[in-house]
């Protein structure tokens, strides 16, 4: 069992919790604008219209008081676009089956796609097929957002690939439709097992009455053209005729029922408890990065019975490696220390990653990384030749993988820690987490070297004012680039977390993980030892 050293009385701990509380109300603010949608305005006129919100037909469509996993709510954070992307998505438990739900927002720009809507929409069907689990689209969408219509127009075609790819695996896919689905909108409901289409509410048409007037002469409605009864009883693309929104919801959680579904993953044994509260979590990241935390403080308070079974402890020591149950399931766990990687660490990683995948044991990385060790002696001791066998082992690995940045995700570090560029299955964020290829003031430091040797070499005299003022600048630049709303809106992760919330979203993480087979064993690439 893990025993704690955290000082809850200390001065530090009270500084540090009082820091990660200003941010998790900023990330509140953050979610709100997200719950938002489009604003009083337009939420006031869909309701006027008899129209559920995105987030009351998820409400109503899962079984009551059952948690949802919402993924991406930051999605096009800092951008032109509305936080959330006009869409909600997520991990929810329809008739006791864990599903991808993922709804559009009709109040926000009519539901129409924008470039950050359509990554949002590829991450839900990329964690429904990599984790075989059913797919439910809540359909009310102006299709393409057209200004933006270069973005997403050609790689969009991918949401109707994969569509039709998950329901190749065996992995059913459900498209209740609610109002519009035209054009390209309208192969999701034509790319899905089943479809249900609301009475008088759901148009589905590749083109509506004024382009069939342009293209062919003739006059139309949009009852004909793309109608649920016409779909229903004449062109057979509606499976079910809902009469009304709730009516659709119910006949959905009926077609979840009839899927018979079974997960085929591990079942978890018996969960304890830690022994520390998760309210300690508040306060154990350093608001300056540069001061390292021991990862065990947080595994006390995340992991059953606060039980770690240390691995090479005393090899290695920035890295610590061990094996721990979070909700009954088994996890390696591989958590930063003391920030740089070395030769050791990225060595002990690699045993480790492969002795997970010997016994099939999914793996947690806990980031708080500078990423790999610079210098003279670390490079000729054979950094690169390290780290890579580390880059290798986790490339290659096929156990699930989850990765939660509590820290510093820099460099190299980021790579080896199965950063979002490894797939980890999931990626989750505190909001003390920074992202960077390196720090602002050492990015700054660089650009400023560089340009001056290149001032040299010219025979120039170096500008020392510009220089200042273009390092100040950068900084300024790289820090907020590297925060953690900034890289959630670029879909960098699938969420910002409080940290108290951790175990329980690793716990249905693994939960959805285990809804496939255990995947097939790794072969790894040529290890340089
Ligand atoms: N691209 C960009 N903006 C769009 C849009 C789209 N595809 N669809 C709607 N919007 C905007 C509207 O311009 C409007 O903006 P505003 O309020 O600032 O004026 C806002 O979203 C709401 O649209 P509105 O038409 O008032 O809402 P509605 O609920 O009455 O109708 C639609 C919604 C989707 C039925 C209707 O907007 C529509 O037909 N859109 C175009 C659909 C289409 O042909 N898409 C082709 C995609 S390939």
């Amino acid at each position: 069992m893990i025993r704690s050293r955290l000082d809850t009385e200390g001065d530090d701990y009270r500084g540090r919790r009082e820091a990660m509380l200003a941010k998790l109300r900023e990330l509140d603010a953050e979610h709100a604008r997200a719950v938002a949608g489009g604003g009083e305005k337009y939420v006031e006129r869909h309701r006027g219209r008899g129209k559920l919100l995105a987030r009351e037909r998820i409400e109503l469509l899962v079984d009551p008081d059952s948690p949802f996993l919402e993924l991406s709510a930051l999605a096009a954070w800092g951008s032109e676009f509305p936080v959330g992307a006009g869409m909600v998505s997520g991990i929810g438990v329809i008739e006791g089956v864990e599903c991808v739900i993922t709804a559009n927002d009709p109040t926000v720009r009519g539901g129409a796609s924008n470039p950050w809507t359509l990554k949002k929409s590829l991450r839900a069907a990329d964690i429904a097929l990599r984790n075989r689990l059913p797919y439910v689209n809540l359909v009310e969408s102006g299709g393409a957002d057209l200004p933006t219509q270069k973005e997403i127009f050609i790689p969009g075609g991918q949401i109707f690939r994969d569509l039709t790819r998950l329901s190749a695996a065996g992995v059913p896919t459900i498209a209740l439709v609610f109002g519009n689905s035209t054009a390209g909108g309208a192969y999701v409901p034509g790319m899905s097992d089943y479809v249900v289409m609301v009475r008088e509410r759901a148009k589905v048409f590749l083109g509506g009455p004024p382009l069939v007037k342009m293209a062919t002469g003739e006059e139309s409605d949009d009852e004909s053209l793309g109608g649920a009864e016409m779909h229903a009883r004449t062109s057979g693309l509606a499976d079910y005729l809902a009469q009304d929104e709730h009516d659709a919801l119910r006949i959905g959680r009926r077609i979840v029922r009839s899927l018979n579904w079974r997960k085929q993953g591990m079942s978890p044994q018996a969960a304890r408890e830690p022994r520390y509260p998760a309210e300690e979590l508040l306060g154990i990241v350093p608001e300056d990065l540069k001061v390292p935390f021991d990862p065990r403080e947080v595994l006390a308070r995340v992991v059953d019975g606060s039980e770690f079974e240390e691995f090479k402890p005393l090899y290695g020591a920035s890295l610590v490696t061990g094996w721990a149950r979070i909700h009954g399931y088994p996890v390696g766990v591989l958590a930063n220390a003391r920030g740089v990687l070395f030769s050791e660490e990225s060595q002990k990683a690699t045993q480790f990653i492969q002795l997970a995948n010997q016994s099939r044991t999914p793996l947690l990385f806990l980031q708080n990384t500078t990423g790999y060790m610079v210098g003279k002696d670390y490079e000729q001791g054979g950094i690169i030749k390290h780290g890579a066998m580390m880059i290798n082992a986790v490339s290659n690995s096929t156990v699930p993988h989850l990765t939660i940045v509590m820290g510093a995700s820099y460099g190299a570090g980021n790579y080896g820690m199965c950063g979002r560029a490894y797939e980890p299955r999931f990626l989750f964020s505190w909001p003390s987490a920074k992202s960077a290829v390196m720090g602002p003031a050492q990015l700054a430091g660089v650009l400023s070297i560089v340009g001056r040797a290149s001032a040299r070499a010219k025979g120039q005299v170096y500008d020392e004012e510009a220089d200042a003022a273009m390092r100040a600048m950068v900084e300024a630049q790289i820090e907020a680039e590297s925060l953690p709303f900034f890289l959630s809106g670029r879909l960098y992760d699938d969420g910002v977390i409080d940290p108290r919330d951790t175990r329980t979203v690793l716990g249905l993480c693994l939960s959805a993980v285990n809804s496939a087979p255990a995947p097939e064993p790794a072969g790894f690439g040529v290890f340089r030892p």
